[in-house]
């Protein structure tokens, strides 16, 4: 393998809290998968000090969700993310940008990666305009409060938060 040569199969990973999934992080990743051979959802394991989903959920609705989509994964992982990623020999990072307001923390997080790992790009995606607005934060207090988020998550997520709150389907 010459140095530009590309490695066989290159993987990016998309690292997240993902508490829980909206249809916003489904896009990045069906976008992600097409363009690169493999892609790894990398679920936080310490993602809040209260999460409102535990890791194992977490990880659970990716495969649930993914389940037929044979070059999407899922892992949880803890730690530096550049480590992770050396450990995967992933090539690349996913990052979805919603809006400007997602640039600073964005730009800072993807330059401190490039000095901790010079080697590892941040790939910056822009989901579809309907989920701009969206965030996981946003759908728990929605859904907290009595709102509809039916559109916004996959239905496997509804059914999770229904369950969790105790709330029925016409509820
Ligand atoms: O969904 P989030 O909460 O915006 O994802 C943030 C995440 C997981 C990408 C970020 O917190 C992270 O990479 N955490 C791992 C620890 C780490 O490497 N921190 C330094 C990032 S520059």
């Amino acid at each position: 393998m010459t140095p530009t040569s590309p490695p066989v199969g290159r993987l990016a990973l998309y690292p997240g809290s993902f508490d829980p999934l909206t249809n916003g992080h489904v896009d990045i990743i069906l976008r992600g998968a097409r363009l690169f051979d493999r892609i790894l959802v990398a679920v936080l394991v310490s993602a809040d000090k209260n999460p409102l989903f535990s890791v194992e959920e977490r990880v659970g609705i990716v495969q649930e969700v993914f389940r037929e989509y044979s070059n999407v994964e899922v892992d949880a992982f803890d730690g530096l993310l550049v480590d992770y990623a050396r450990r995967k020999r992933a090539t690349a990072i996913v990052r979805g940008l919603r809006a400007v307001s997602d640039f600073e923390y964005e730009f800072q997080m993807a330059l401190m990666n490039r000095h901790l790992e010079p080697a590892l790009e941040t790939v910056f995606m822009m989901p579809a305009e309907q989920y701009t607005y969206l965030s996981s934060r946003l759908i728990k207090e929605v859904f907290g409060l009595g709102g509809e988020v039916r559109a916004l998550v996959p239905p496997v997520v509804e059914a999770r938060l229904r369950a969790k709150k105790g709330r029925t389907n016409g509820s």
